[in-house]
């Protein structure tokens, strides 16, 4: 199935509304334990998360890790918001900046940063090329790298299928950008592809879940 892009930046407040209330404790736990399996517990410094949306990976990330600042970044004021709210309520004002930037940008905080995640955030970009140059720029020798995000089902019977699957009781709002997201998510050997062009090929490219792939490592 032919990939359909959809708007990038989530700014309408009730689709952030609902987007922060929805649960995506499955997806969320499979980011921070992979996260955590890859990287162990022992990592310092400053770490990017790119498209971080209401902040709850970024949050769990940071308590994981108190020896790491995020820069936590997005373009919509509507979803930082409850990435503010998020922040407040874990006590984590003082590691986590929230800053609002449409990427791709060039004028981020820190040069170099230790460690770099996305969840979610490449599918809504028009090219995936500037993502992975966004990466590729501002990690450095040493750097982790997380990235993870659905994977494009192979027909729109297959998408809706997902949708039925795991967001049934969901607001349409909900259900309806899941959809769109489906079809507009890469394949894996589409990834690939994108690493190899960005000079990121070390990065290792894996399934993770029926409807997510992940792409890790610590970069040489
Ligand atoms: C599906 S949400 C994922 C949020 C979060 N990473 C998570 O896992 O819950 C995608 C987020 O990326 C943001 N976004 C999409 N395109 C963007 C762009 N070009 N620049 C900055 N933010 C962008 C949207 O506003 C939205 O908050």
């Amino acid at each position: 199935m032919q990939r359909i892009s959809e708007p990038e930046l989530m700014e309408a407040a009730a689709q952030a509304r609902a987007y922060a209330e929805a649960d995506f404790e499955e997806a969320n736990s499979l980011f921070v334990d992979s996260f955590r399996v890859a990287f162990g517990a022992d990592l310092r410094g400053r770490a990017l998360d790119l498209g971080c949306g209401p902040a709850d990976i970024v949050c769990r990330l940071a308590q994981y890790y108190p020896q790491l600042r995020f820069d936590a970044v997005d373009g919509a004021a509507a979803m930082l918001k409850w990435a503010e709210r998020s922040v407040a309520g874990y006590g984590l004002g003082d590691r986590v900046a929230l800053l609002q930037r449409h990427l791709p940008c060039h004028d981020l905080p820190a040069a170099r940063y230790q460690v770099i995640t996305s969840n979610s955030l490449l599918h809504h970009m028009h090219d995936p090329h500037d993502f992975w140059a966004m990466v590729a720029a501002y990690a450095g020798t040493g750097s982790r790298v997380m990235v993870m995000d659905l994977l494009r089902p192979a027909s729109l019977a297959a998408a809706s299928a997902l949708v039925a699957q795991y967001a049934a009781a969901a607001p349409d709002i909900l259900r309806r950008d899941f959809y769109n997201s489906l079809l507009a998510a890469y394949r894996p050997a589409e990834i690939v592809r994108q690493l190899q062009c960005a000079g990121l090929a070390q990065l290792e490219v894996g399934v993770v879940s029926d409807r997510h792939w992940l792409v890790g490592g610590r970069l040489g």
